[in-house]
């Protein structure tokens, strides 16, 4: 397809679908970030480089981190020789660290097999960074990008075209688009969430987003990213919290227990400093886990078994008495 064209296929896109349904108007708005919402060309991949390329402190070992920016970089490179850009991959390093960051923060430890991650969903997906070390690194993956605003949309269906799998575009198949459990890359605007499945995600991706977006939208998503993912899946979310809320004041910490989700990963550590944007692991509360995990009831029985394996000696006077009052009972039916 002609390059220049996807700013045109997602206009009018927009334009056939809004004829069609209705398409709210908080739906489409990013309530920051003005000069970034224009697609103007290929070069506005470079002007988000540059609008990105800022230090991202962080405590991993190099050992650690510097396959994974190799890895990432490599890919830019080879963006950069398509797109035919003139700019030093070099340069921009750092972008392909935050990715590196993302990746380690995403696989940080073992999980039993039915958390393991094969299909994605990064909302807000920026340029389209988080696709770059996941769709290297793991080829059966379903990865889909979603996204509402112009210019970041049309970089992310640029950056999503180079990689090595086949790339679904609703903007330009519209009727025929459906995500499938196959491997692929999809991309869709927000107001199409309702082409999202049930129960489908294994990871929801939100970074530097959530507080972006205005309230109304805010609490849409995070009932459909609850629709859609599969019970247990990971909901990452990365950013300043309350710290920056040019959207929204939205205390995530307290609407997302109540909204289906349980925290099981937020390190205590200073932001900007040690880490730029706070990592946070949410799983969908999966009600098996809830219900293995529920307090036993109190019975005289396990009463006692607590007392013996606390307090042995109390506990072996507890069980004589009892085994003589039940033989003294036995005895006085008997008679
Ligand atoms: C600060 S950028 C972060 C980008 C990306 N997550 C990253 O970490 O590089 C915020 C992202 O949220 C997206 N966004 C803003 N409003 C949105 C909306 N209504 N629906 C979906 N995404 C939206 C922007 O287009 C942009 O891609």
């Amino acid at each position: 397809m002609e390059r220049k064209s996807i700013k045109q296929e997602f206009r009018n896109c927009y334009e056939q679908d809004r004829n069609q349904v209705k398409i709210p108007f908080w739906i489409t708005r990013w309530e920051t970030s003005k000069e970034m919402q224009d697609f103007q060309g290929v070069e506005d991949l470079v002007r988000w480089f540059e609008w990105a390329a800022f230090p991202k402190p962080h405590y991993f070992s190099e050992g650690e981190i510097s396959p994974l920016v190799k890895k990432s970089q490599s890919y830019h490179q080879k963006l950069i020789d398509q797109l035919s850009l003139d700019i030093n991959v070099k340069e921009y390093e750092v972008n392909s660290v935050y990715n590196a960051q993302d990746y380690l923060f995403q696989n940080l430890y073992p999980v039993p097999n039915r958390m393991k991650i094969h299909r994605i969903l990064d909302f807000g997906a920026g340029y389209g960074r988080q696709a770059n070390l996941w769709t290297q690194l793991k080829k059966d993956i379903v990865y889909v990008g979603m996204d509402a605003i112009e210019l970041p949309y049309c970089l992310q269906h640029l950056y999503y075209s180079y990689l090595d799998l086949p790339l679904h575009e609703y903007v330009i198949e519209r009727g025929n688009f459906k995500i499938k459990d196959k491997p692929g890359i999809y991309h869709l605007p927000t107001w199409r969430y309702d082409l999202l499945p049930d129960n489908f995600f294994d990871l929801i991706i939100c970074v530097q987003v959530l507080h972006e977006l205005n309230e109304i939208l805010l609490k849409n998503m995070i009932k459909s990213f609850h629709r859609v993912l599969r019970p247990g899946g990971m909901l990452y979310i990365r950013d300043h919290d309350l710290a920056y809320t040019p959207g929204n004041r939205v205390d995530l910490k307290e609407y997302l227990p109540k909204n289906g989700f349980a925290l099981e990963f937020r390190p205590h550590i200073v932001d900007r400093e040690e880490l730029h944007g706070i990592p946070q692991i949410w799983r969908k509360i999966d009600r098996k886990t809830i219900e293995s995990q529920k307090p036993d009831k109190l019975t005289l029985k396990s009463l006692l078994n607590k007392t013996i394996e606390t307090q042995p000696k109390i506990g072996k006077r507890i069980t004589d008495i009892y085994y003589k009052f039940k033989y003294f009972k036995k005895e006085n039916n008997n008679n």
